[in-house]
């Protein structure tokens, strides 16, 4: 039966290609054994936000995996935006107003015959850019906020597979989703062996309490969420007290307010841990300032 793709602009390895013309190798590693890396940004008007570093996590998360990657940041800097203008082009062709645009780079180790050697290897990496229209939030959806659970299953244990490390291997945290909304909830938070609180599947966590806001450190075994430095900086240089401890579950059931930080998501309210509702289920007086100014920084840093 013929599927109706996405509309995308994708470029594979160079090539601008529809989503029907665009295919991956059999033999590539990324599809093998999810051997692969990948990135995530979006734009605001007609740059992608902190794109710099998103590549430089790439060349971060490239030497956490002992993956040589083929093209410099600069080059797949110049791809990306490539890409952006090809979907551009697509809606300008159609007569339609230009949409801010989601893109997902991929980069596999490549492709090569079965058997994890380096040996077996035979092409350099592979890359695959996504570029897709993004629909920000509404008001209602920031007003409704998010509903978590707290997930049994663990968070990647940094001597397994490292959370510094944005593999294409997110198969745990997926489960996690998928089992915290046949529960109910949007989505899960995730703890380490020891039960303190990591982060989301896809996104970092804070609260607030008593006006500070606290969120785990990094080497509870993280991403190093680029949103989650931003707006630890603009709190900071907005007089609020900021701490990265470790603490458990029972922290978010006590807080003032929760929020989550993605690149797609910026500061985000969460309304409901488990069956705890922090604010009476609103978002929190802190979450609405910290997404405000930090709305505002975005505008100043992309000139949108
Ligand atoms: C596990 C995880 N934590 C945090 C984040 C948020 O990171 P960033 O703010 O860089 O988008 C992501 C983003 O995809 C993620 O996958």
């Amino acid at each position: 039966m013929p599927i109706t793709l996405p509309k995308a602009a994708i470029n594979l390895n160079g090539e601008i290609l529809a989503p029907e013309q665009a295919a991956v190798n059999i033999f590539d590693r990324g599809f093998l054994y999810g051997d692969s890396l990948y990135e995530v940004a979006r734009t605001y008007g007609n740059t992608f936000l902190h794109l710099e570093a998103h590549l430089d996590r790439l060349e971060q998360s490239a030497r956490l995996c002992h993956m040589t990657l083929g093209q410099s940041t600069a080059e797949y800097r110049t791809q990306i935006y490539r890409t952006l203008e090809a979907l551009r082009q697509d809606y300008k062709k159609e007569g339609k107003p230009t949409p801010e645009v989601y893109c997902r780079i991929i980069v596999t180790r490549g492709i090569g015959k079965i058997g994890f050697g380096l040996n077996c290897l035979l092409s350099p990496t592979q890359y695959v850019i996504i570029a897709q229209p993004f629909d920000p939030f509404t008001f209602e959806q920031v007003q409704t906020g998010m509903k978590l659970q707290v997930s049994h299953r663990l968070r990647n244990d940094r001597r397994a597979l490292d959370p510094a490390m944005k593999s294409g291997n997110y198969l745990n945290n997926l489960l996690a989703y998928l089992e915290s909304s046949s529960d109910g909830f949007d989505d899960a938070l995730l703890c380490d062996s020891q039960g303190f609180v990591t982060e989301g599947t896809t996104f970092n966590i804070f609260y607030v309490k008593n006006n500070i806001i606290v969120t785990p450190p990094l080497d509870v075994g993280i991403l190093d969420g680029i949103t989650r430095r931003s707006v630890l900086e603009v709190a900071h240089h907005n007089g609020f007290e900021t701490r990265e401890c470790r603490f458990p579950k029972a922290r978010l059931y006590e807080a003032d307010e929760i929020f989550m930080t993605s690149s797609l998501r910026e500061v985000f309210p969460v309304t409901q841990v488990d069956h705890i509702k922090p604010g009476q289920g609103f978002p929190g007086k802190v979450t609405v300032q910290l997404r405000q100014l930090f709305q505002k920084q975005i505008r100043e840093w992309t000139h949108s």
